[in-house]
């Protein structure tokens, strides 16, 4: 497999077109961007631990009977991955309390649900990712009632299998962001990344914060919150 020219840059990640129309390469680069762009700064050593911690995790998901775009690591930076078109909604699975599900709802954070939920947001950075409900999603011409259930179907087995792994870690899952796509034959997969970036990870016993929050508040101590939470994971492979 050849790799072609760049197709698109995003904040995270460059994605390059290959010689076979199915596959793209993805490359995760140590940039790192909160509030929708406005705060930005450099994680270094960021891309390398997304990249293997989301193949890691995605290669676990596909035993668990979870289709993914993930096909193969390239390098430290760089995977062949499935080219999807992506379903234009952020999909946000959480356990606990925390960030804008405590803000909006006046819920302490850390403050564990009754059961787990989800929610949606439109991606769309004009709008600045607003939340919507499924039967918005739907009546957008975002995703059919199908592929909905689908995308809640495997985002709540997603949290299942995720959840029982961390804690294994000694990592509490507190929430994450998924994204989905559809392959040329309009299969629904798991696609984008799963990583400190887009999870909310913290120590089961003491609580600290092992993600991107720490980019996200300036708390200091990121690089070692990354290189913590890659050490947990292969710790336990
Ligand atoms: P939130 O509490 O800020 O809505 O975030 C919920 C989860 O989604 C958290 O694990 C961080 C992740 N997330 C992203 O991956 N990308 C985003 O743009 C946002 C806002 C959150």
């Amino acid at each position: 497999m050849q790799i072609k020219e760049q197709l698109y840059e995003g904040k995270a990640k460059k994605v390059f077109r290959t010689d076979d129309p199915e596959l793209l390469v993805v490359s995760y680069k140590d940039d790192a961007t909160a509030f929708n762009g406005l705060k930005k700064g450099m994680i270094a050593g960021k891309g390398v631990i997304n990249n293997r911690m989301s193949n890691l995790l995605m290669q676990r998901l596909e035993k668990c009977g979870i289709p993914t775009h993930f096909v193969k690591q390239l390098s430290e930076r760089e995977t062949v991955v499935k080219r999807v078109s992506i379903v234009p909604l952020e999909v946000i699975v959480r356990n606990i309390a925390a960030g804008s599900f405590s803000q909006r709802y006046g819920v302490k954070e850390g403050e564990r649900l009754a059961a787990p939920t989800i929610e949606f947001s439109y991606k769309n950075d004009e709008l600045g990712d607003p939340l919507i409900n499924d039967h918005h999603a739907i009546s957008l011409g975002l995703a059919s009632a199908d592929e909905i259930e689908t995308i809640k179907k495997y985002a709540f087995a997603v949290n299942e299998q995720l959840k029982v792994f961390w804690a294994k870690c000694g990592v509490t899952l507190v929430d994450f962001k998924l994204e989905f796509g559809r392959l040329s034959d309009g299969t629904i997969v798991l696609a984008d990344e799963i990583s400190p970036d887009t999870c909310r990870f913290w120590d089961s016993s003491t609580g600290e914060k092992l993600d991107k929050d720490r980019f996200r508040r300036d708390m200091g101590g990121v690089e070692d919150a990354y290189t913590e939470i890659m050490q947990r994971l292969t710790n336990h492979l």
